[in-house]
């Protein structure tokens, strides 16, 4: 079912008692302020998940982790696997951040195995696609971020994808402070979904994309406001609890 979803992408930042502070001023926050059914995540570090599911119980704000390996146990030191995940009860889970293909080097094909895991045990990925600057000016975008979906997604079942959570994130846009345009956010998201309907028809519909990239309290509203948007993905501006719940507050 496409759902309205603001999640926050905490990366790597937050020593353990700052991360106390964010994450129950988001829960005090969202509780007496947001009163929409929407779906608000916070994607803390690893180490910080299983307090993070103490202190969300009972709330409206759910937890995701930013990463799992594409094997689900075994000699990979320093991994952390889908159904390590699963048995905390983590319900979500970023796949294919662009961080991650650029600097940890992970591939279509890779992600598509994560995926994968991921939904074996019952995760919910959050599924991030997106260009280059370099790939934008050369007008080869929508191609670029549709074949990321083809090689990623399009192996699974229609009952597998209706589960898979998308954020179109413009490579260029984040963290850069230079955020894609509203228009130019539901111009892709409008094309991904014609990608979605071409292969899964009718359901395509359903499934909830979201734009990241340098949103803030400011432009939130402008971006959201595009049909085919469905939330964001916030990195930087979720590391601040005021503006993160306010951009939630904007859907
Ligand atoms: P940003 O990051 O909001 O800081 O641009 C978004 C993301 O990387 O998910």
């Amino acid at each position: 079912m496409r759902k309205k979803i603001v999640a926050g992408n905490w990366k790597m930042n937050k020593d353990l008692q700052e991360a106390n502070i964010l994450a129950s001023e988001v829960v005090n926050m969202v509780k007496d302020e947001v009163m929409t059914d929407t779906v608000v995540v916070m994607c803390t570090p690893y180490v910080y998940l299983n307090k993070a599911l103490k202190l969300t119980d009972g709330s409206k704000v759910q937890i995701g982790a930013q990463n799992c390996s594409e094997h689900a146990s075994g000699a990979y030191t320093g991994e952390i696997s889908a159904p390590m995940l699963k048995s905390i009860d983590v319900p979500y889970v970023i796949i294919g951040h662009s961080e991650r293909r650029e600097y940890f080097s992970e591939t279509n094909e890779q992600l598509a195995a994560k995926v994968n895991i991921a939904l074996e045990n019952e995760l919910i990925p959050i599924f991030c696609c997106g260009e280059s600057l370099e790939t934008r000016e050369s007008g080869n975008h929508f191609d670029f971020v549709c074949n990321q979906l083809t090689e990623s997604l399009f192996h699974l079942s229609a009952e597998e994808l209706e589960k898979v959570v998308i954020a179109y994130e413009p490579i260029w846009a984040i963290g850069t402070g230079k955020t894609a345009s509203a228009e130019q956010a539901q111009e892709m998201h409008e094309k991904l979904r014609a990608h979605l309907a071409s292969k899964y028809g009718d359901l395509a519909e359903e499934i909830s994309i979201l734009y990241g990239g340098s949103v803030k309290p400011g432009n939130a509203e402008e971006i959201f406001a595009g049909k085919d948007v469905d939330g964001g993905l916030i990195g930087g501006a979720s590391l601040e609890s005021r503006g993160f719940v306010d951009i939630v507050k904007s859907i």
